[in-house]
């Protein structure tokens, strides 16, 4: 069994073992041409179930064939240009190579004692993301398990910033398209269940500013404490970036902490052409940003930026046995002092792998691109009778919704989308996300992978219409 351990004397069967899982993956990716097989949890499940844990194989071909069987043939690749569903990106391969080594050293980014060198690496890419968002000479951060982690640590150090006896006062204000970790948040922060104020946004899903100013007031008169305004600079469904400026100046004027959720838009940081779209950013006293969303990075990196690097202390609890107080008189770089994990993946070295090869110009023109595909995806939609399309985009998600000229009923609507959706995921043609806009059933394209062309919008278009028509025609044929 020795031999399965990876280190001095098995190197060898290490680069042997990879290279083949590398390869089955490389023509993998090569001979991929649908994002899904379409099939069943009933037709996999049993695959699955069979497999004895306790009878292992031994052999790495075995278990690569089986792995085959099990997962490859049938996962969702998110790498094919007509993967549009979620924020998921295609990743870009000096990541990749990230990810082998991180996994192989196998770094604990708790400790310097741990980790060394990744510990270094990890800082200094979190102050290249503060000099970027512009957070000043003070800041800090740390890198965290994705978005709703970074959230989560964000509105803990709002929470403790605050400084309220009584969590029952404290009150979040974000608008009512934010990310579903605000609300997961306040309850796991222990606040109470009318803690996050929802707040409405305009026609083009930004939060509105002066609906915002009524709250806090509100807030202020009913003598409760307003915990933090979390901007969202990129919804999750529709890439809405909210008037940070705005949100900025009534922060000041509240005294209420400033959290910026940038899990998508952070792609913009990078950005050489749309930058500015996320003006305001700077003002933050904390922002989540999501490289594994629009850096073209493997699931997991995320991190957490304050402008305050004192403020990450409500995070810090000493341990004898692992970040003794006096290690930090010593100068020694313990980044389990600023996080809520403790041992903690070097997720950090993929970004540096990418910025190392790349450049953060390359990542940026990536997501430029996907944005313009964007913009080009909606002249296309706004342009078809066949369908409404809700938004502009800031971003690259597109929300949009077939409109059969025949049927009036938004019931029937409703369930022709529904069925289109699952239809073209049960096909593996396409896959496509899905959403509510004023209570009825939308569609959604997020489109996160450059190889996407405007020709493979316009032909899921078709694909989606073809099945919407399908269900109606059989809806008819059902109601005769
Ligand atoms: C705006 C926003 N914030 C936070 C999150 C949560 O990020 P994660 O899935 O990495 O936890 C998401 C995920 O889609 C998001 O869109």
């Amino acid at each position: 069994m020795r031999s399965h351990l990876l280190n001095d004397t098995t190197a060898e069967q290490y680069r042997r073992s990879v290279t083949d899982g590398v390869e089955r993956v490389a023509a993998k990716l090569a001979a991929t041409d649908r994002p899904f097989t379409g099939i069943t949890v009933d037709a996999l499940s049993p695959r699955i179930d069979e497999i004895d844990l306790d009878q292992p194989l031994h052999d790495t071909g075995a278990v690569l064939d089986e792995l085959e069987d099990v997962y490859l043939r049938d996962a969702i690749y998110f790498h094919h240009p007509r993967y549009l569903a979620h924020l998921n990106c295609p990743v870009v391969i000096p990541a990749v190579l990230g990810e082998a080594v991180l996994s192989a050293v196998n770094s604990s980014l708790d400790t310097w004692d741990q980790s060394a060198g990744g510990t270094l690496i990890e800082r200094k890419l979190i102050d290249w993301t503060t000099e970027r968002i512009g957070l000043g000479p003070a800041a800090d951060g740390v890198f965290t398990s994705g978005g709703t982690q970074s959230n989560l640590q964000a509105l803990l150090l709002a929470r403790e910033e605050a400084k309220s006896n009584d969590l029952s006062e404290l009150r979040i204000f974000a608008s009512e398209v934010s990310h579903f970790s605000v609300k997961k948040s306040a309850k796991l922060l222990g606040l109470g269940p009318d803690a996050v104020v929802s707040i409405p946004v305009d026609h083009d899903k930004r939060m509105q500013t002066v609906a915002l100013a009524r709250e806090l007031e509100r807030c202020a008169k009913d003598g409760l404490v307003p915990m933090a305004v979390v901007a969202t600079a990129g919804t999750t469904d529709f890439g809405s970036i909210d008037p940070l400026p705005e949100i900025a100046e009534l922060c000041e004027q509240f005294g209420t902490w400033m959290h910026v959720d940038a899990a998508y838009g952070c792609g913009l940081l990078a950005s050489l052409k749309h930058r500015d779209r996320i003006s305001g950013i700077e003002r933050a006293d904390s922002v989540t940003v999501d490289y594994h969303k629009s850096f073209f990075q493997p699931v997991s990196s995320s991190a957490v930026l304050v402008r305050d690097a004192a403020t990450l202390r409500h995070a810090t609890y000493h341990a004898e046995y692992l970040n003794p107080r006096r290690m930090v008189e010593e100068r020694i770089p313990n980044q389990v002092d600023k996080s809520l994990q403790t041992t903690r993946r070097f997720d950090a070295l993929k970004l540096w792998m990418t910025l190392r090869t790349m450049g953060a110009d390359g990542i940026g023109q990536l997501f430029d691109e996907v944005c313009d595909l964007a913009r080009e995806g909606w002249k296309l939609i706004a342009a078809d009778p066949r369908f409404d399309v809700v938004v502009e985009p800031s971003l690259s998600t597109l929300v949009f919704r077939y409109i059969p000229a025949a049927v009036t009923d938004p019931a029937e609507i409703d369930r022709a989308n529904l069925y289109a959706r699952k239809a073209l995921f049960a096909s593996g043609d396409a896959i496509v996300a899905g959403t509510k806009v004023a209570g009825r059933h939308y569609l959604k394209f997020t489109l996160l992978n450059p190889e996407t062309q405007a020709s493979d919008i316009a032909a899921v278009l078709d694909l989606i219409a073809g099945h919407a028509e399908q269900y109606l025609g059989e809806s008819l044929d059902r109601a005769s």
